[in-house]
């Protein structure tokens, strides 16, 4: 059996570990927090998972390292320093960092060609998209091995042509985000209607066709040059960004209308986890892969 190291026991490294558990990997987890072994006991019962606070044992003889630890450069150096001496020189270290590039990462790391991001959006066990993003240093061997290994988790991996920080999905995360709360800054609209808002039409829409398809089809037969010198040329106004010494005006409203703490958090993992999964297959995922994803 394969075995997979992850780094990191929160929220990513768990749902890797059920991710490649029920793939068929032996999975090892490492994370130093004292409730490693209750954590493991409650979220990962039944599947092939050993934990450990020994990063070293953990990814000695790995042939697989998916780290999901904190997203501070120190601790990923730190952390990469130690799979590099421990792991054998064939073996991916893929990082599943939000927005660090591998570059830095990998800055002084002498396994730097094996280090990657493979960056899942939560919850990596649902979700089908993984960013693949080399660094300058990264070998084409090490992509072609994450891009092999997500591909038989039934993930679709996309590889990133170069690297930018917050890669390509963060990037667009940050600039929808911002204008949600500068929206609810300028008392335009509520949390919760914002939510709905989205759901209902962007949220919808980005699951079955992405925004140039949809552009192209707003356009009518004419195409996105119809859409743009259309209804895009009106579209002059700024938009703004949220001012950051009110950002706790927002999350006060954000708590009120979704809850904090343990039970609040596992109601709306199972409202998201129950609706992410009733709709995956009708949509088509896991998809059969493309016949040469260079071209995606
Ligand atoms: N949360 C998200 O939505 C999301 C999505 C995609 C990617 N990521 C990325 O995944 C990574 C993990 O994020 P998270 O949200 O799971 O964070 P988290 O805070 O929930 O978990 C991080 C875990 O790392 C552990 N840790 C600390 N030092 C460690 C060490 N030296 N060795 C091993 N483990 C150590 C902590 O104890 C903690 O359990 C980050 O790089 C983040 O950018 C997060």
């Amino acid at each position: 059996m394969a075995v997979v190291t992850i780094v990191g026991g929160g929220v990513i490294g768990v749902s890797w570990a059920r991710l490649f558990g029920a793939a068929g990997w032996e999975v090892r987890i490492s994370d130093p927090r004292p409730d490693l072994g209750e954590l493991v006991a409650r979220e990962l019962a039944g599947l092939p998972v050993t934990a450990t606070d020994d990063l070293a044992a953990a990814v000695t003889g790995a042939d697989f390292v998916q780290e999901a630890g904190p997203e501070r450069m120190e601790a990923k150096e730190q952390i990469f320093a130690t799979l590099a001496a421990h792991t054998r020189d064939d073996v991916v270290l893929a990082s599943s960092s939000s927005s660090l590039l591998p570059s830095a990462i990998g800055e002084g790391n002498a396994a730097a060609d094996r280090i990657v991001i493979g960056h899942p959006f939560n919850p990596p066990e649902l979700m089908p998209l993984v960013e693949v993003v080399p660094g300058p240093r990264t070998s084409a061997g090490t992509v072609d091995r994450a891009v092999e290994v997500y591909r038989e988790l039934g993930k679709l991996p996309i590889r990133l042509r170069k690297e930018i920080p917050g890669f390509v999905g963060n990037r667009l995360q940050k600039v929808f985000n911002d204008q949600c709360f500068y929206l609810v800054q300028q008392g335009v609209i509520g949390v919760k209607d914002l939510d709905d808002l989205v759901r209902a039409s962007l949220g919808l829409r980005w699951a079955t066709i992405g925004p140039f398809e949809s552009g192209v089809l707003g356009g009518g037969p004419e195409g996105m040059r119809h859409l743009l010198a259309h209804v895009g040329s009106q579209m002059t106004f700024e938009t703004g960004s949220p001012d950051p010494a009110r950002l706790g005006e927002v999350l006060d409203a954000v708590e009120q209308a979704y809850g904090t703490g343990e039970s609040a958090y596992e109601r709306l993992v199972a409202l998201r986890d129950a609706r992410t999964r009733s709709v995956l297959e009708p949509l088509g995922w896991p998809e059969p892969p493309a016949v040469d994803d260079h071209q995606q």
